[in-house]
């Protein structure tokens, strides 16, 4: 979680993305937690939110041109989906890039690794492997970075709920 302490910016934009979820949200629009997002980006990015695009996948989760499209081509304020840096205008920003995630674990949310739950580890696998091959292994680094992430903000959930 250092980085995101680092870059409280990415922090807030994600935290504000998932801050707008009224409690009469529907949970169905954004699966994906706050901590697991901050884990993925963790794991795929550092969570660096300089603007980057790295063999066409975009921003701190590196998105690519087709998962935007297929999550419905949101878009940040002033561009539409047809303009020329739609694609990675909204990837580069954290917060269209979070919704983009959610949008995409909406259509594709499925258990990957048979543990009788929709939860984090499926959505990190889907969206580094894609939907329909996320039964396979993580690679290497990013699994380990994106499962310390996950259970270093279990440890500090536990931590507060004891104080
Ligand atoms: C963030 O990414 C940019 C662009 O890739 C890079 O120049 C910069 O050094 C990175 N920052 C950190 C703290 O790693």
């Amino acid at each position: 979680m250092s980085s995101c302490l680092i870059y409280l910016s990415m922090c807030l934009a994600i935290g504000t993305s998932l801050g707008v979820r009224a409690a009469d949200d529907d949970f169905q629009g954004k699966p994906i937690t706050e901590t697991c997002l901050i884990c993925m980006c963790e794991a795929l990015s550092g969570c660096n939110a300089t603007a980057v695009c790295v063999n066409g996948a975009c921003g701190i989760f590196r998105i690519t041109w087709d998962q935007w499209v297929d999550s419905g081509r949101l878009v940040v304020e002033g561009d539409t989906a047809l303009s020329d840096d739609a694609f990675p205008n909204c990837a580069n920003n954290p917060r269209c890039a979070a919704d983009t995630l959610q949008s995409y674990m909406v259509k594709y949310g499925q258990d990957c690794n048979d543990d009788q739950q929709e939860n984090c580890l499926d959505y990190g696998a889907i969206h580094y492997m894609g939907p329909f091959n996320c039964k396979a292994d993580m690679p290497y680094t990013y699994e380990s970075i994106f499962k310390r992430c996950l259970k270093g903000s279990q440890r500090e959930q536990q931590q507060r709920n004891l104080n």
